[in-house]
Formats: C-alpha cells, sequence, structure tokens
C-alpha cells in the first residue's frame, strides 16, 4: 500500500558509512589522470565495485577494459584499487603502457605479506571470495604457495604440506564474524597455524560493520547503498540481518527501493559501503523523508582519519 507522507517513521544513519581512504584516493587517480593527461584513460576493471562511480567517470572520459591487452600501445592505464597480480604489470610493460596503480594501499600490504611468507616457504590459506579481483591479484604474488578458502565451509578441502607451516591472509572486505568463524575451524583441523602479523580485513570494512550493528537491532528495515559486486557493501547486509534487522537490502540508487518493503517499517536503518559516494545516500534520505521518514538520527560508532596520498606516478607528473 501506499505509505502517508505525515508517517513520522524514524531513519536510522549509521556513520562511518560510505567512502574509504583508499576508494577515495582511486577515483581521485582517475579524475586527476583525465585532467592531467586528457581523455581518454584507460582503466583495467572497475576501479572501484560501484556503478555509479563507474557511469560518472566513463561520462568524463575514462575507458573501462577488462584486461591490458585491450589498451592500445603506449597509452596510459590505472589499476584499480583492487590490486593486480604481478604478471599484470610485466604484461603491461610488454605493451608499453604508462601504468598508475591505484591499488589501495592496505591491499599492497597484504600483498607483501603473501610475498613474505611464501619466501618462507609457509603455504598460504588465503580467506575470501572465489573469483574477486582483490583474491586474484593476491594470489598471483606466489600462485605455487596460496590457496583460497572461501567460507568455513571450504575448510575440508585444505590441503597443507607440511601443517607446521602454515598462515592465514585475507580479503581485506570480509566479515569480521565469519572470517573468526573461518579462522577457527582452520584452526581446529591445524592447530600451528600462524595468524597474519597484523589484521587483513581493513580499517573501514570492520567500522562500518560496527556502525551498522549499532543500528541493525532497532531497525526494521536495514537498506544499504551499494553494488551487487561490491563485497563489503553485500556483507553490510549480511551484518545487519545478524544482528537483528528484521530486512536488509542493498539498493544502487534510491529509485530501486521497492516502497512495499516500508510496509509496517516504523524505523529504517540507512548505511553505505566503502564505494559508495554519499550523494546516492542522499537519494535515497530524500526518498524515505518523501514516504515520511523523516525524523533522521545519525549514529556515529567510531571516528575515522584515514587519508592516502595518491600514488607516487601520478604525484610525480603533477608536480611536473
Ligand atoms: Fe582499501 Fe579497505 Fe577501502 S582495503 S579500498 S580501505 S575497503
Amino acid at each position: 500500500g501506499e505509505q502517508g507522507t505525515a508517517k513520522g517513521g524514524k531513519v536510522l544513519l549509521a556513520k562511518p558509512r560510505g567512502y574509504c581512504a583508499g576508494v577515495d584516493r582511486a577515483v581521485q587517480t582517475v579524475e586527476k589522470a583525465l585532467e592531467l593527461y586528457g581523455a581518454p584513460v584507460y582503466v583495467r576493471k572497475q576501479i572501484v565495485h560501484n556503478k555509479h562511480v563507474v557511469k560518472t567517470l566513463e561520462g568524463l572520459g575514462a575507458i573501462f577494459v577488462d584486461e591490458t591487452d585491450d589498451v592500445p600501445e603506449g597509452a596510459i592505464v590505472i589499476f584499480s584499487a583492487h590490486g593486480v597480480a604481478p604478471v599484470v604489470h610485466d604484461k603491461a610493460a610488454e605493451r608499453n603502457l604508462k601504468t598508475i596503480d591505484a591499488t589501495c594501499p592496505l591491499v599492497t600490504k597484504v600483498h607483501r605479506e603473501a610475498v613474505r611468507f611464501a619466501k618462507d616457504d609457509f603455504d598460504i590459506l588465503l580467506i575470501g571470495h572465489q573469483g574477486h579481483p582483490e583474491v586474484i591479484g593476491t594470489s598471483g604474488e606466489a600462485p605455487a604457495h596460496i590457496q583460497l578458502v572461501d567460507g568455513p565451509a571450504d575448510v575440508s578441502n585444505v590441503t597443507v604440506r607440511d601443517p607446521d607451516k602454515i598462515v592465514w591472509l585475507s580479503q581485506t572486505t570480509l566479515s569480521v564474524d565469519e572470517t573468526n568463524e573461518t579462522v577457527d575451524a582452520l584452526r581446529e583441523r591445524f592447530p600451528s597455524l600462524q595468524s597474519p602479523p597484523s589484521d587483513d580485513i581493513c580499517y573501514a570494512t570492520q567500522n562500518r560493520q560496527t556502525a551498522i550493528r549499532e543500528i541493525a537491532a532497532r531497525a526494521d528495515l536495514v537498506i544499504v547503498v551499494g553494488s551487487r559486486n561490491s563485497s563489503n557493501s553485500v556483507r553490510l547486509v549480511e551484518v545487519a540481518k545478524d544482528y537483528g534487522a528484521k530486512d536488509g537490502r542493498l539498493v544502487d540508487y534510491a529509485e530501486e527501493i521497492d516502497p512495499a518493503w516500508l510496509e509496517g517499517v516504523e524505523t529504517v536503518g540507512v548505511s553505505s559501503g566503502a564505494s559508495a559516494p554519499d550523494i546516492l545516500v542522499r537519494g535515497v534520505l530524500d526518498f524515505l523523508a518523501a514516504h515520511g521518514y523523516d525524523d533522521v538520527e545519525e549514529i556515529e560508532s567510531v571516528k575515522e582519519h584515514m587519508v592516502f596520498a595518491l600514488p607516487h606516478e601520478l604525484r610525480k607528473d603533477l608536480r611536473a
């Protein structure tokens, strides 16, 4: 049914939400490269997993390709925030491409851990989602040493050479709880399993999950703004449901909200994934206000201050 406009419905707005430092840097990298070198600038894969961001950058002259083979000889190519395997750098060099690497520094950190443990001849159990570009990139650092573990159910498939010389690492955008479950299951099979030297799940993923947990139990419905292929956005919906939200939905745009979802709903929780721009959240808040949910309370659970410098290749050219 149609919702009245004088309903007095409540909105709980999670904070932190939306852009993380790695996404902000990656998007700025493409924008600044377009300004500096002029269009077109090629980008390997979606720079970040968000439909709106990709469409907007396409409008400014970015061309998104799947592989460096699709980039003309000698052109400029930007690598996405999710990171690339070393072989991708090699291929780009063979084709004489000018590369700008927008890999998030927190993904690079995991790559370094992988290289170091592989050098010490460890078997590396990389917890992550099959097919995600980040795990493809990380695995490419040491393919012979790394095997993917896609959740607790995958633990029984693991085989190792020496159970006393194994370490787990992870994708940066997983559910904290599910990762702990996977690690517990791994440790049950392999008691001497080592942990990464520091958290691989990044600060932004952790903080957004903490923030949505705080509002989930009070919300009849939680709406997360983000794209289907955005791992951390999909996790936010799962976490909201795990922590008591009666319903949880992922939308790219406010227009995707079905008013039927609002039936019987008094309180709506709102958040957004690390790759979703806040203008889309404002669109959702406007939509909700138009449907009677105009009492908005922002609940901040953690303060964030992280900022990353632009890729050095780009900074160098910006100075010149
Ligand atoms: Fe980096 Fe985490 Fe964002 S790994 S790109 S800061 S979600």
